[in-house]
């Protein structure tokens, strides 16, 4: 597929992905699931390079979600070990190298072992001042979760209700200079949301994709990029106001 026949005026700006399949991608070929997510991350790193190439600005990927606790222990100690060493050390001055900026959404609570914080405060560091594309790694991220830590906020800061709205809680969530999603990716043919960026995704374009995660490569992001090309976003409006440019700000 050639990415020549994507429209470059129309690229979204920010791309959303579930990254799901690890396991059943390792059960087809006879391998513990382990394998897979060790695939899976080879998988991101090939997506963050097309996220790079195709210049989206912002790539934000679902790692381990505040429900994935539940797996089985030697399943959540392997995942944590592929992200902190494989993505978070062997991987990060290649990232680095391409000028992506790291960072992490979710919950630094006491479940996330204090030598995984420090390794990805060490990547955000590193990358910071990074120009190309914003990777975000959602780890311990819950869309409920974050929610709720913005509403506590409000509630710590003494914010009075009538001064509660949409802007007052979005300025609390876990990245609030991160514009909204415009596509999100599911892959692995599951059609849901499992709690990914709740908030974010009110008027996100919704791509679901067959292909196992670890199989997932540039073009199968280019091909998520043109179908979300192909859609016409509303945002409320009529298909006539849209025609007219009157889209909101
Ligand atoms: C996605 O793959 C990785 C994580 C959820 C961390 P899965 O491990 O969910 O793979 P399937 O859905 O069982 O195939
Ligand atoms: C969502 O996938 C979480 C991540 C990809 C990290 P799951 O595999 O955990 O989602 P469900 O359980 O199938 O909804
Ligand atoms: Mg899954």
């Amino acid at each position: 597929m050639d990415p020549a026949d994507l429209d470059p005026t129309r690229m979204p700006r920010h791309v959303a992905c579930v990254m799901d399949g690890n396991g059943r991608w390792a059960k087809k070929r006879g391998l513990p699931r382990t394998a897979g997510h060790r695939a899976g991350e080879e998988a991101l790193f090939e997506a963050a390079k097309e996220a790079v190439d195709l210049g989206i600005e912002w790539l934000t990927v679902y790692a381990f979600s505040t429900e994935n606790w539940r797996r089985p222990d030697d399943e959540v100690r392997f995942l944590i070990n592929v992200i902190a060493d494989d993505l978070l050390t062997r991987r990060r001055d290649q990232l680095h190298a391409l000028g992506v900026r790291i960072r992490f959404a979710g919950r630094r609570d006491w479940r996330v072992p204090k030598w995984v914080l420090r390794r990805m405060d060490e990547a955000a560091e590193l990358t910071e001042h990074n120009k190309a594309t914003t990777v975000t790694v959602a780890f311990n991220y819950g869309g409920r979760a974050e929610i709720v830590d913005a509403v506590r906020a409000l509630v710590a800061e003494g914010v009075k209700a009538g001064k509660v709205d949409e802007r007052a809680l979005r300025k609390r969530l876990y990245l609030p200079d991160m514009p909204d999603p415009d596509l999100f990716i599911r892959t692995s043919g599951e059609y849901r949301i499992s709690n990914f960026l709740l908030w974010e995704i009110a008027y996100s374009e919704l791509v679901f994709l067959d292909v196992l995660w670890p199989d997932f490569r540039g073009e199968h992001l280019r091909a998520a990029v043109r179908e979300y090309q192909q859609r016409e976003r509303r945002f409320g409006l009529t298909g006539e106001q849209r025609d007219g440019d009157a889209l909101p700000g």
